[in-house]
């Protein structure tokens, strides 16, 4: 039964292709209100696919995007085990434009990389299982569970809709466990399974100066510059070794142990060609820490925009009204998000020069997510994965965040499995982002593979 289920999808990988091209069509921005009508058309592009596949669907409205629910035929009184997959249809801004090779809405295939914004963040990784889904299906095989998928939005926005919406649906997605391939592997010969995420604190810094942009001849050294002050306020946060100096930062931050330190020693990783890979002359962080350390299991603070004073050609000699800058932190266990924001605001508050004043805006946020590497879901989807990718897998810790995991755990009771498709190399929220179709295949096998795995922990036969 299995292998003509696999049977079934490599013949239909170009069909499968043809389809993320078509979804990778739609610019479904969710940052930018200008993509509001291209979101919406997204979410009925993708319930349209889930109902051709044979899945009851609905698309519900949310206070901002919508969120597709589309739930395997349930048999009558039959009770079986329920798993959720979670993906999101929205995608990153494409900025800027100028250096994509080819327009990042007009998905291009070369060598084996489909390119486009959102091809593997997170289209290609979510329509994966459901292609796998389809071939279940269409081969009249039956399921070992029921599935329920939910393609949400607002992920890169924050998720802000998510949370009520699983609150009032909690009876209806009540279930064994949560997957999601939103992740990435280490490379396309070591499949992985996630088992951590960091969380994220989001704020935005605003320092204001003068009521207007003054002459810097005629006013310069008389009032303090906003954007000088941001500077010097921005840098008080770390020091020249990489560590954070907010007071407090570090006291909740569970030490990696010896047998952490092990695992993340084991990947392949080499530093040199990893500053490479990234542009850089060198690498840069916390010291006493390894670069694969330093990116997936300790805190950071990035800055991730600085605006101020005069952007245009030439020069404009000024003292800017105001100066900002949008920042992030990301957590590890056990750091609690609204603790973090509110020691941020302490140490800036102090900080701060007199001669400006502070304004702080908070942002999203979300809580570091860990998962027991001893739970037997866990051992199930490393199973799955080693069919899948005909590879021994790994497991892994990743840098990013999906701050929803958190609330499935609060309001659903349940782990998350994470399964990553994306390569290194993929370029998420960059310029020409590509999912490999290798991993597109190979995750459709691991859709298809997975569910008689984690049914039978769930409930052995
Ligand atoms: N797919 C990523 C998350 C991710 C990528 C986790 C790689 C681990 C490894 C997701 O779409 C994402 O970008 N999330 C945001 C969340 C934020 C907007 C709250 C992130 O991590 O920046
Ligand atoms: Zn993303």
């Amino acid at each position: 039964m299995m292998q003509q289920i696999l049977d079934h999808l490599a013949a239909g990988q170009s069909r499968s292709v043809e389809q993320l091209c078509d979804y990778v069509r739609i610019p479904s921005v969710s940052a930018q209100p200008a993509h509001k009508a291209d979101v919406a058309a997204c979410a009925d592009w993708i319930a349209g696919l889930c109902r051709q596949i044979g899945l009851e669907t609905g698309v519900h409205p949310t206070d901002g995007n919508p969120i597709v629910l589309a739930r395997t035929p349930r048999r009558r009184g039959l009770r079986r085990p329920h798993f959720l997959v979670y993906g999101h249809y929205d995608v990153q801004p494409a900025e800027p434009f100028e250096l994509w090779e080819s327009p990042p809405f007009e998905p291009r295939i070369a060598g084996h990389s489909l390119f486009g914004r959102g091809a593997s963040d997170n289209k290609g990784q979510h329509l994966a299982h459901l292609k796998a889904v389809e071939a279940w299906l269409q081969t009249g095989s039956e399921l070992p569970c029921d599935l329920t998928f939910l393609i949400e939005g607002e992920e890169e926005v924050g998720s802000g809709n998510l949370a009520p919406f699983l609150s009032q649906k909690r009876r209806e997605l009540h279930c064994d466990a949560v997957v999601i391939s939103d992740t990435g592997m280490p490379s396309r010969d070591l499949p992985a399974l996630t088992c951590s995420l960091r969380g994220v604190v989001a704020l935005e810094v605003r320092l204001h100066g003068p009521s207007r942009d003054l002459h810097s001849g005629i006013f310069g050294g008389s009032l303090e510059n906003p954007a000088m002050a941001l500077c010097q306020l921005l840098a008080s946060l770390r020091d020249k070794h990489g560590r954070i100096t907010v007071p407090g930062f570090y006291d909740e931050v569970r030490p990696l142990s010896r047998q952490d330190r092990r695992e993340l020693a084991r990947l392949p990783f080499n530093e040199r060609r990893y500053a490479r890979f990234l542009g850089v002359p060198d690498l840069f962080g916390e010291r006493g820490y390894t670069a694969w350390e330093r990116r997936s299991a300790r805190p950071t603070l990035e800055i991730n925009g600085l605006t101020s004073g005069y952007q245009g050609e030439g020069s404009k000699t000024i003292v800017p009204a105001w100066a900002s800058a949008k920042l992030t932190l990301r957590l590890v266990p056990d750091q609690r998000p609204e603790r973090m924001a509110r020691l941020m605001r302490q140490h800036l508050k102090r900080a701060c020069p007199t001669g400006v004043r502070l304004e702080v805006e908070p942002g999203h946020g979300g809580a570091p997510y860990l998962l027991d590497p001893a739970n037997p879901l866990a051992d199930a989807a490393l199973r799955a994965l080693k069919q899948a990718f005909r590879r021994d897998p790994v497991l892994l810790r990743e840098g990013g965040s999906i701050p929803i995991v958190n609330d499935f755990k609060r309001v659903l009771g349940v782990e998350t499995l994470m399964l990553g498709l994306a390569l290194p190399d993929d370029n998420p929220h960059s310029p020409n982002e590509k999912f490999d179709l290798r991993n597109f295949a190979d995750g459709m096998r691991l859709g298809a593979l997975l569910w008689p795995e984690l049914a039978a922990v769930v409930r052995p036969a």
